[in-house]
């Protein structure tokens, strides 16, 4: 089995820099791919209290030792208060059947709702309980993570975006780095475009033997961005962790950051989002 290596977060908490992304996946679909990826050495899974699927996930988790996986969740906008962000984990954690969780998110600002820094704050507070060992933001842009630490002083862990070489987010990951967030890839194989079939990819993926995937995750792990590739294929999940047993060069690197804004406009958290 592969040892996925891992990344220190800016409290301490240890995560592995590859995981399994589960939506779209019901309870049952849940069930069958966490198990096999734990089976082939995943050790972060990436659910949602939006996916519905936690109690298909929480069933799959009983195969592992609670403490060698990094579960993470999210929790929606109705619940961006202090006391929200407590039920919220309190809901997760029921259905996934854990006593704690590894990293809970804000899964959108929501701005227009303007409540994010309460529901940082009822993060803040989570994790000074020791009910979440790390804590974070997902689809924040800078303005709104400036916010944040302006406002409460404490600064994401992790902030998950959609990224890939179609959408690299490259003044974004300035300001993650900057501050000591992680930068977390959703959809970082491109779902919805050509990035996969793209000739630059093609020819990347042939001149290392690997597959188009590959390439796309290595771009982003060599760039200590952590993807969540989601698959239920047994082959694909096995592919998308092997991902850190060759390099691409500075050039290849280049040539796919090149691709950035060729998909379709990434989802904008100003105004998207539940
Ligand atoms: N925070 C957010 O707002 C947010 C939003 C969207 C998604 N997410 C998270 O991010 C995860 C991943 O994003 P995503 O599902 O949108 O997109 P993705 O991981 O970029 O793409 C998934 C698609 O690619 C296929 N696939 C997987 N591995 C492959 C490979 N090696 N070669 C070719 N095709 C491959 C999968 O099909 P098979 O299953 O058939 O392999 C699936 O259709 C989600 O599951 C979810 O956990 C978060």
């Amino acid at each position: 089995m592969s040892q996925v290596p891992m990344v220190t977060l800016s409290h301490g908490t240890a995560m592995p820099r590859v995981g399994l992304g589960t939506s779209p996946m019901n309870d049952a679909d849940a069930e069958r791919a966490v198990s096999t990826a734990l089976e082939l050495g995943y050790r972060l899974i990436d659910t949602a209290e939006n996916y519905r699927n936690e109690v298909g996930v929480g069933r799959a988790l009983k195969h592992a030792p609670r403490d060698e996986v990094f579960v993470t969740s999210k929790f929606n906008k109705r619940w961006h208060s202090v006391d929200g962000a407590r039920q919220a984990f309190e809901a997760s954690a029921e259905k996934l059947g854990v006593e704690y969780l590894d990293l809970l998110l804000i899964h959108w600002p929501n701005p227009e709702q303007d409540r994010y820094v309460e529901a940082w704050q009822g993060l803040i507070a989570l994790r000074e309980a020791g009910l979440v060992r790390a804590i974070g933001t997902s689809n924040f842009k800078p303005t709104h993570l400036q916010r944040l630490i302006d406002e409460t002083g404490v600064a994401p862990e992790v902030n998950q975006v959609q990224l890939s070489p179609v959408w690299t987010k490259t003044s974004e990951r300035a300001f993650h780095q900057r501050h000591g967030i992680v930068t977390e890839a959703w959809s970082p194989l491109g779902k919805g475009t050509d990035l996969l079939s793209h000739p630059t990819v093609q020819e990347i993926a042939k001149a290392h033997g690997r597959s188009a995937g590959q390439v796309v995750l290595r771009w982003e792990t060599q760039q200590d961005v952590v993807p969540i590739p989601k698959s239920a294929d047994r082959e694909r999940l096995a592919q998308n962790l092997a991902v850190f047993d060759f390099d691409l060069t500075d050039g290849e690197l280049a040539s796919l950051a090149a691709l950035d804004g060729t998909g379709r406009p990434a989802a904008d958290s100003d105004h998207a989002g539940h």
